[in-house]
């Protein structure tokens, strides 16, 4: 790797801020905020265990949802310093406030091996502006900076991107910490010159999305399999009829345009030939948002490339799902990003937890598989085969943007070697 990393660093007595991803899935209960999975928290373990052996004072830094520069308690990261500490096996201090005096002063009190966690920095919407004063006042604490972040790395943030500047700027170093290297390995590097053949899998709801993942890989991969509802504006673009199904009618250029590249390059590029279909119906029931909830009445498999007038394809179809593995399993690499349907409703999860099947079993059979994070991370954690597979990214925008080829901020900031 071309930055400093952990490994690289002597951080014995030296105050070190660290930025982690503790951005985690929390649902309250009984009136406490509990975290649903704690993933971006474990994954952090290693750096910590490493800096902890070296000596270093421990200053952890997280944002947690979107607070926008207010203090809204249900975004605080005070149970994550709690499951850090059952998880770490030690104390984990934790102040209320990401910059200031108590922040200051406790990280003072910091012996070796100790760990504060920091509140929220987007309690403070200069942490989003990046603005250079709150960056200054963030790295008042920090001798040396690690980012492992790769989950918010494509945010160019006071904690992602300034701090690490103003370190810089004093002579200090900026490291990559042991996950940020491991996503930028599997994700950047293992995908330079895959072993092939390289099987792309790419779902969700928009094109829009991923065309520039889709433009980028078509360079390097031997079959692009498409599904969820972003298969349905190619559809589209072929002629078909997709009835209701979510479609973005506007880019169908866009999937014209892949599809024309794929054929250029040789590039196989499998579209679903059959899906569960749904008849959608208004309710009278509004959402969040208020806007009506649509039920989903009548599940069936279209056989059919045209999906009818009035209905609405939710899944892949058992004949799409079948062809898909088959090529899933005579690859030696895959990429896997985005769900095959609504699989967070069991009626349509089918088709998502067969590719997950079909990856899980490639991998066995000795294929390296990489999951570039989001909803298809989840749909492998929900199906149980999340540890079957040979990396899950943590990232979802950031793996997204890291894959279309563009530097992440948080990357960039960091010391060169
Ligand atoms: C994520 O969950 O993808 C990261 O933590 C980034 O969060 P954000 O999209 O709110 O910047």
């Amino acid at each position: 790797m071309a930055k400093l990393t952990i490994r690289n660093l002597n951080v014995r007595g030296k105050r070190v801020f660290v930025r982690v991803d503790y951005n985690v899935p929390m649902e309250e209960t009984d009136g406490q905020m509990v975290i649903n999975d704690a993933t971006r928290i474990k994954e952090t373990l290693p750096t910590l265990d490493l800096l902890i052996a070296g000596g270093a004072r421990i200053i952890l830094a997280a944002h947690l949802g979107r607070p926008k520069g207010k203090r809204e308690p249900a975004l605080s990261l005070r149970p994550v310093a709690a499951k850090l500490a059952d998880l770490i096996n030690r104390p984990v201090a934790f102040v209320d406030d990401c910059i200031g005096e108590k922040v200051e002063q406790t990280a003072g009190l910091l012996k070796e091996g100790d760990i504060l966690l920091l509140e929220n920095t987007r309690y403070y919407d200069q942490e989003e502006a990046n603005d250079s004063a709150f960056a200054a006042q963030l790295a008042k604490v920090a001798d040396s900076y690690v980012n492992d972040a790769f989950g918010a790395a494509h945010r160019a943030h006071a904690s992602t991107e300034g701090v690490a500047r103003v370190v810089a700027g004093r002579g200090g170093q900026c490291a990559a910490g042991l996950l940020m290297e491991r996503e930028l390995k599997f994700l950047g590097d293992e995908l330079e010159n895959p072993p092939r053949p390289f099987v792309v899998i790419l779902g969700g709801a928009k094109v829009s999305d991923k065309i520039q993942v889709i433009d980028r890989l078509l360079e390097k991969a031997d079959a692009i399999l498409i599904g969820g509802a972003m298969a349905y504006t190619f559809k589209l673009a072929q002629g078909y009829k997709v009835g209701k199904s979510l479609v973005e009618p506007d880019k169908t250029d866009v999937a014209k345009a892949a599809l024309d590249k794929a054929k250029a390059r040789g590039v196989k590029f499998l579209l679903p030939t059959d899906n569960t279909i749904v008849t959608p119906i208004k309710t009278e029931k509004l959402n969040k948002k208020g806007k009506p909830i649509i039920e989903f009445d009548k599940p069936r498999t279209n056989a059919e490339a045209n999906i009818p007038d009035g209905e609405e394809g939710v899944d892949i179809g058992p004949a799409t799902a079948a062809a898909f593995s088959e090529v899933i399993l005579g690859a030696n690499t895959i990429l896997w990003n985005g769900p095959m349907g609504i699989f967070e409703d069991k009626r349509f999860a089918a088709g998502t937890n067969a590719i997950a099947k079909a990856v899980v079993d490639a991998t066995a059979k000795g294929a390296k598989s990489i999951i570039g994070g989001g909803d298809s991370v989840k749909a492998l954690n929900k199906a149980g085969l999340g540890n079957k597979v040979t990396f899950m990214s943590t990232g979802g925008g950031a793996s997204l943007e890291f894959l279309e080829g563009k530097e992440l901020p948080g990357v960039a900031a960091l010391t060169n070697k």
